[in-house]
């Protein structure tokens, strides 16, 4: 891309994102539904590709089907920055894409800026983070770093009974050859991963770009209600056995526990069998996301809520079951690495006391955290909403984002991780 050597970060990032921005975005609600290997995520990977091409990139699929595009040979203490495409259904246009847009854009600044990296420099797409269609998150990080089977992996379904290893050889990629990749991680000197923030901290400061400092413990559980049919004109109250009750009462649970422990606990998805309204439902399976500050307050109130789905269940005669699909322990981001970011970001900040943030969101770079020196960058969200049509971030905390990048890269390439900062 010969123009790319004289525009700067923030005019290329501008243009990818008018390319990406129309990409599976439904007409009615705005809102994007990219899922591990279907069409639309066929379609954001492909325009990954193309761009990534365009910049004379070495673009390759690694095993998981995470894409990694390089510049310079792939090889030890290379620096790598990333996210992902994938979005939850209905899912904002930034959460995500942001950090793979901001990352070609940081290139091309570099570029732009005369940089010729003496050591390589990647970046990365990981496969279903959201977790959208198979229900458990970051997988395309988490079987890189063998923190999960591969087994159940190619195991795992979607709502139409689809498994993942269909899904994944019909988008072409062998899912026999999935699992851990210890030689692609330890090859990495850093990774650094760009999100668009998912709250209003930033906001309530002049700071377009903040730094985070961890990632709340955070996890899913199915509950399993299964209870008898019948008619629900006939059928006396006390003949029930309704599984809709005892659910009923366990989201009542989670959100009670979660204000008594100032914690996040929700019940966003649930299937009902059989789905008629004038029938008392079969089954009821709805899934449980809980997050909190810490560990042990996590683990009380997803037995809380198992206390009260068990105790109801029993009383509407109803069977109870609870199992957990994923969970992600606290992440404290590495303080040296993150102290090191936080003083780059410092130079172009308004002031020089740049805000690092916790969060309750899960990201592939608190999985990676555990296995390579990793920090994360937020970019200004200004209403704070996520997870909707609705999430956005201006233009200009975008280029904001890219310019802090592109520093932290160059800083990063400039200047290994030592001991003490990863
Ligand atoms: C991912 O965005 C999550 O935190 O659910
Ligand atoms: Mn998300
Ligand atoms: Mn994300």
């Amino acid at each position: 891309m010969s123009d790319q050597q004289t525009v700067s970060g923030p005019e290329t990032f501008d243009r990818m994102w008018a390319d990406l921005v129309p990409l599976g975005r439904d007409p009615d609600s705005g809102g994007y539904h990219r899922h591990a290997w279907n069409g639309a995520d066929t379609e954001v990977r492909a325009w990954f590709t193309e761009a990534a091409v365009a910049r004379g990139l070495d673009v390759r699929a690694d095993r998981n089907g995470n894409l990694w595009a390089w510049w310079g040979t792939p090889g030890p203490g290379a620096v790598a920055t990333g996210s992902h495409l994938d979005s939850v259904p209905d899912g904002g246009a930034f959460d995500g894409p942001l950090g793979v847009a901001s990352a070609l854009a940081a290139v091309d600044e570099l570029r732009g800026r005369g940089l010729t990296p003496t050591r390589p420099l990647a970046v990365t797409v990981f496969v279903e983070e959201e977790g959208g269609r198979f229900g458990v998150p970051c997988l395309g990080s988490r079987l890189t770093a063998g923190e999960i089977s591969p087994e159940r992996v190619r195991g795992l379904t979607d709502a139409s009974g689809t498994t993942w290893a269909q899904a994944m050889e019909a988008a072409g990629h062998d899912p026999h050859a999935i699992g851990a990749d210890p030689e692609a991680l330890a090859g990495l000197d850093a990774f650094v991963e760009l999100h668009v923030e998912q709250g209003r901290a930033l906001e309530e400061t002049p700071h377009p770009v903040g730094v985070a400092s961890a990632i709340w413990p955070h996890g899913r559980w199915r509950m399993d209600f299964t209870g008898r049919a019948d008619h629900a004109g006939t059928t006396r109250l006390s003949d029930r056995s309704d599984p809709m009750l005892p659910f009923a009462h366990a989201v009542l649970a989670a959100r009670a526990l979660a204000e008594e422990h100032d914690a996040r606990a929700t019940v966003a998805k649930a299937r009902i069998a059989p789905n008629g309204t004038n029938a008392i439902p079969s089954s009821v399976s709805a899934w449980l996301d809980a997050r909190a500050a810490d560990g042990a307050v996590l683990d009380a109130i997803v037995d809380g809520v198992r206390e009260v789905a068990a105790k109801t269940a029993r009383e509407h005669g109803v069977e109870h079951a609870m199992v957990n699909e994923s969970l992600t322990p606290l992440v404290s981001f590495s303080h040296g690495l993150r102290d090191r970011l936080a003083a780059v970001v410092a130079s172009r900040a308004p002031d020089p006391r740049v805000p690092v943030l916790p969060t309750g969101a899960g990201h592939d770079a608190g999985v990676l955290a555990a296995h390579v020196p990793t920090a994360m960058l937020y970019v200004r969200n200004p209403t704070g909403v996520s997870h909707s049509p609705h999430e956005r971030a201006r233009p200009e905390d975008c280029h904001a984002g890219v310019l802090a990048l592109a520093d932290v890269l160059q800083d990063l390439l400039e200047r290994p991780v030592d001991e003490g900062e990863g």
